[in-house]
């Protein structure tokens, strides 16, 4: 039977998108302003698009869910601070693809403080943006720099009638990212619930593993349950790699055959309002880790218990991937896998033959969130609201030269963590992750 849908948490509401605008145009620079754009449409093939997905960064200052937005902030004006460009209402194409907010909608429902439809766009934009002497913008981004660019030609043009183009351009991104960084109790609100529908897929696809299966069986456990509790989907490609297919870091064909006396490795998370959850979990296909697997197993696991246990206020993302290599590689020799101590073995980088992948990312509105991971050339300190991951593996290549009940074994675990004033707090509690609570989950179905 399927079971209950759990209920939807609250959104993020407009009063907290006003309070992110006023916060970011606080730190700006005099007599700024800032240009932002939002996703467009993009083709999956011929006249087909892919589903629509905001642009994070336009999403966290708006909320606006339209294709096709630009979001303008002007600092002191009297007419308002917020201005929104967004599509032109059109009842024959609404016909097909739905109701638009248009301009009257957009500042109804999202709390912007002026919005224009983007026939208006070439003829407001200018002067909107006229004596705004630096200009915010995403400069790795060649469509904005390009509304740029044609904004100052226009401008540029009119200098003799008293136009006033802006003289510099400074990047939003490192702004608005370190923003981003630090989640809100509104946003931790949704990363625990897309934690716990990741978690739900996951326990979902544990329990539907058996030998016979393919590995989008499992596949399609876990994202049925995405959307059964809905979220929009898997926040990224699912990857369910059974037996050697889990050392490849990325494998997302998800086509062959799981066998018995093989694990299954899994990473799969869901997005719920545009939030992702990112865990991975690895299991036996057939319900019971045999020695070798059970061995290694242990090594990942206890490395990353002990990671997930170090994560306070202060900590740094070095120490903890230090503190796993550590742990990893003093595993590996005593698994006969790397021979010597393992300072000389950490040292040399010998463990990279196994694990050649960071141990954390930070989280948020994209799975690999933004935010500087050094501050001031030294990796920065944790700090309460940070989310991150922690996800520590082990890949034996199945042609390596070691013995060979380790050969094509790969493992990951991955849980996703909130750092708190006083520690943290594990998201992804509700997927077991020991090896007896796995067998036991299985065994129970
Ligand atoms: N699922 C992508 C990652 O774990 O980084
Ligand atoms: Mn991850
Ligand atoms: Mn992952």
């Amino acid at each position: 039977m399927l079971p209950d849908p759990l209920p939807r948490p609250a959104a993020i509401t407009n009063d907290e998108y006003r309070a992110r605008r006023a916060s970011l145009m606080a730190k700006l620079t005099e007599n700024s302003a800032v240009l932002l754009l939002g996703a467009t449409l993009v083709t999956r093939s011929r006249d087909s698009d892919y589903p629509f997905r905001q642009d994070s960064d336009f999403h966290y200052l708006t909320g606006f869910p339209e294709p096709g937005g630009l979001l303008l902030l002007l600092p002191g004006r009297s007419e308002g601070e917020s201005v929104l460009f967004c599509q032109d209402r059109d009842p024959t194409l609404e016909a097909w693809t739905g109701i638009r907010l248009g301009a009257q909608g957009a500042v109804r429902q999202h709390g912007v403080d002026q919005a224009f439809e983007n026939a208006e766009r070439d003829a407001q934009l200018a002067s909107l943006l006229d004596g705004r002497t630096t200009l915010y913008l995403m400069l790795a981004d060649l469509d904005s720099m390009a509304l740029a660019d044609g904004v100052r030609g226009r401008l540029t043009a009119r200098v003799r009638q008293g136009a006033r183009p802006a003289e510099a351009y400074a990047d939003l991104a490192p702004l608005l990212h370190e923003a981003r960084l630090i989640k809100s109790e509104g946003e931790l609100v949704l990363m625990r619930h897309a934690a716990d529908i990741s978690a739900r897929g996951h326990v979902r696809a544990m329990c539907a593993a058996r030998p016979g299966l393919a590995e989008y069986h499992l596949q399609a456990e876990l994202e049925h349950e995405f959307r059964w509790q809905g979220a929009i989907g898997p926040a990224y490609a699912t990857i369910v790699g059974g037996g050697a297919n889990a050392c490849v870091l990325h494998y997302i064909e998800n086509n062959q055959p799981l066998r018995d006396g093989e694990l299954v490795l899994i990473d799969a998370g869901a997005e719920l309002d545009l939030y992702a959850g990112d865990i991975t979990r690895t299991f036996p296909v057939g319900g019971r880790f045999n020695e070798a697997q059970r061995a290694l197993y242990e090594v990942v696991l206890a490395a990353q218990e002990r990671a997930v246990a170090s994560i306070q206020p202060g900590a740094t993302l070095t120490e903890i991937h230090e503190g796993v290599v550590h742990d990893l590689t003093a595993g590996l020799i005593r698994l006969g896998l790397l021979r010597g101590e393992v300072s000389a073995r950490v040292e040399d980088e010998s463990f990279k033959r196994f694990y050649l992948h960071s141990t954390s990312h930070w989280l948020g509105l994209d799975v690999h969130d933004v935010g500087a991971y050094r501050q001031y050339g030294t990796p920065r300190s944790l700090a309460p609201g940070m989310v991150l991951t922690v996800e520590p593996g082990l890949y034996i290549p199945a042609d390596d030269d070691i013995p060979a009940d380790f050969r094509g074994v790969g493992i990951r675990i991955e849980d996703d963590v909130a750092v708190t004033d006083s520690g943290h707090e594990v998201l992804t509690v509700g997927v077991p992750k020991g090896v007896r609570e796995i067998e036991a989950m299985m065994v129970k179905k």
